[in-house]
């Protein structure tokens, strides 16, 4: 099979490890012997990682296994050799204190087991919201060939009420029970039918959103993401990514660098705008554009979602699940319609560029996927506000707020932490109206690791009265398959002596969000007696992971990731010291 070499005759990555004859290449081989490969498949086929984030604990990535398996069929299909590497599972709902500091820590685990063992190419499997950008920030850095295959959407049941069971369901129904509308009999029978099935959740959160894009940076396979996890197209598609991997492994193209340009973050960007998609998205595609040396800023977030309305008829913004979306013509249908607006001639794995897969395009159901001038809804689907409030940035999914709330002046009402809105929301002490501005403080990325906190809970009292939104503000996060008015994100956060924590009760804060502007209506002069005055919380980690995580996270506008992180090295071993090594013999 000497044909597995590229065309031009460079060789496989692997062979640094099985081709030589030496005592290293003996070493390879013969422990490779125990897993069943022969000396000759070792020295003559590519070898393909495959990435998996599975585990039971995981429900969202609960199909990984078999779909790992179907992968693997593919790659033998096409000649090369699998090994399957168990990642870290960072299940969302389940992990504390939440599973963003995580992200980063996976990315170095997947970055550091491709370059570490002999992989000519990899597939990546994640679903959950933090294993999809932590395998792509990995991949990307270590600098080998791969392909992003996501676990798919669940098939969410109905529920007791004829409520539809997902998550962005589950926000509905809580406003529900706090305004006295739904009983606690009926909110328990949601609990039960809201997980049906594996899968990631099926709205466009954060998983769907990062799983979507993908199709758009040109990692995934087109058409690939958005099939239900349940359904066994997924099962055809791995075995598509398996093969397709193999081709990959023997070309050693197209490198992440080579896909991973300008052009293809500003195609993710105008998708997720167009999907209305999580404002976590921003944050991983931040931080990923870092690993590539892509210099993306919120500006160009702000930019393109100026010019690019919301298409996909999906929740949270619009009515549907994502199975209907992929019905309507998936990715490559939502494409088709943004080609104005979009980098046609952008790489992709698939081996055909953007351009190409749109030619290919269908659209089969117009109410699902609207035309450009035919929009779900009209105004931008997330903006980028800035001012004395928020210097270096902050973000609102703006397709997900009440419009009402774009243009707001109200009292500040501040909470330090969640346990404190928890336990004071609905104190009538507090005297909150729907004129307030409820802002929530230290849930940024070195204050509390950023979670989803940022879809501040309403008073009992307003939703009582018919109050479904207000003005919310924080450095924390949303989850994709929330909304309301908030404004989240705000960088510099709180716990490094960012202006969030210098607002006190009754502040005015002013948002303008046709003008893209936060303001603290507070003398300059007065803010600076009060920063004076202001003393950084204690770090609660003086060991371990999270310690590190505290000394090199970077704020939200840069994407999270640790400063040591930025960048790609270049793939190579240090052939002397590799040489004269003999591993455990
Ligand atoms: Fe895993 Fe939503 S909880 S994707």
């Amino acid at each position: 099979m000497s044909d597995n070499n590229t065309k031009d005759s460079r060789p496989l990555r692997s062979a640094r490890w099985f081709r030589k004859d030496d005592l290293p290449g003996f070493v390879h081989r013969s422990t490779l012997s125990a897993v069943g490969w022969s000396r000759e498949d070792l020295m003559e086929r590519p070898v393909v990682g495959i990435l998996n984030t599975w585990s039971d604990i995981n429900p969202c990535n609960l199909n990984l296994r078999t779909l790992a398996e179907e992968v693997r069929v593919g790659i033998l299909e096409a000649g090369g050799i699998p090994f399957e590497a168990p990642m870290m599972s960072l299940s969302e709902n389940i992990i504390k204190p939440s599973s963003f500091p995580f992200r980063n820590l996976l990315s170095m685990e997947a970055e550091e087991s491709i370059r570490a063992y002999p992989f000519d190419a990899v597939v990546l499997l994640g679903g959950c919201d933090k294993t999809q950008p932590a395998l792509l920030m990995g991949a990307a850095s270590a600098g080998v060939p791969f392909i992003f295959l996501t676990s798919g959407p669940a098939t969410p049941r109905s529920a007791t009420g004829g409520n539809l069971a997902n998550a962005t369901g589950v926000w509905r129904l809580v406003d529900q029970l706090r305004a006295g509308e739904l009983s606690e009999g009926d909110f328990a029978a949601f609990e039960r039918s809201v997980m049906g099935t594996a899968g990631h959740c099926a709205e466009m959160g954060t998983a769907s959103s990062m799983g979507v894009i993908c199709e758009a940076l040109g990692v995934s396979l087109p058409g690939s993401s958005l099939v239900p996890a349940a359904d066994r197209r997924r099962n055809q598609i791995a075995r598509e990514v398996g093969r397709r991997s193999v081709r990959m492994a023997i070309e050693g193209s197209p490198r992440p660098d080579e896909v991973l340009d300008a052009r293809a973050f500003d195609n993710a960007i105008t998708l997720l705008c167009a999907v209305g998609g999580s404002t976590n998205a921003i944050i991983h595609l931040l931080a990923l554009a870092g690993r590539v040396g892509v210099p993306l800023t919120l500006d160009r977030f702000d930019e393109i979602a100026r010019r690019v309305p919301l298409i996909a008829n999906v929740q949270p913004a619009g009515e549907h699940l994502t199975e209907r979306l992929m019905a309507a013509g998936g990715v490559p249908g939502l494409l088709k319609t943004l080609k104005p607006l979009l980098h046609q001639d952008a790489r992709t794995v698939d081996g055909r560029t953007i351009g190409e897969i749109i030619e290919a395009a269908e659209v089969v159901d117009t109410d699902v996927i609207r035309a450009l001038d035919n929009p779900v809804k009209s105004g931008e689907t997330m903006v980028v506000v800035r001012g004395n409030l928020a210097p270096d940035g902050a973000v609102m999914k703006a397709c997900a707020a009440d419009p009402r709330l774009f243009r707001h002046r109200g009292p500040a009402v501040v909470f330090e932490d969640v346990q404190t809105i928890a336990d004071q929301i609905d104190n009538p002490e507090l005297g909150i109206d729907e004129n307030s501005v409820l802002i929530l403080r230290n849930a940024g990325p070195v204050g509390a690791a950023m979670p989803e906190w940022g879809m501040l809970p309403l008073p009992r009292h307003l939703m009582a009265r018919g109050v479904r939104d207000m003005l919310r503000i924080s450095d924390a996060r949303m989850s994709g398959t929330a909304y309301g008015a908030a404004v989240l994100h705000v960088s510099p956060e709180a716990a490094i002596g960012g202006p969030l924590a210098l607002v006190r009760n009754g502040d005015i804060i002013e948002l303008d969000v046709p003008a893209r502007r936060l303001e603290l209506c507070v003398a300059p002069e007065e803010l600076e007696r009060r920063r004076q005055e202001w003393q950084p919380p204690a770090s609660q980690h003086k060991r371990g992971y999270r310690n590190l995580y505290n000394r090199h996270i970077e704020q939200a506008h840069l994407g999270c990731d640790f400063d040591f992180l930025r960048g790609a090295d270049e793939d190579t071993l240090p052939e002397g010291l590799f040489d004269g090594w003999v591993g455990g013999w």
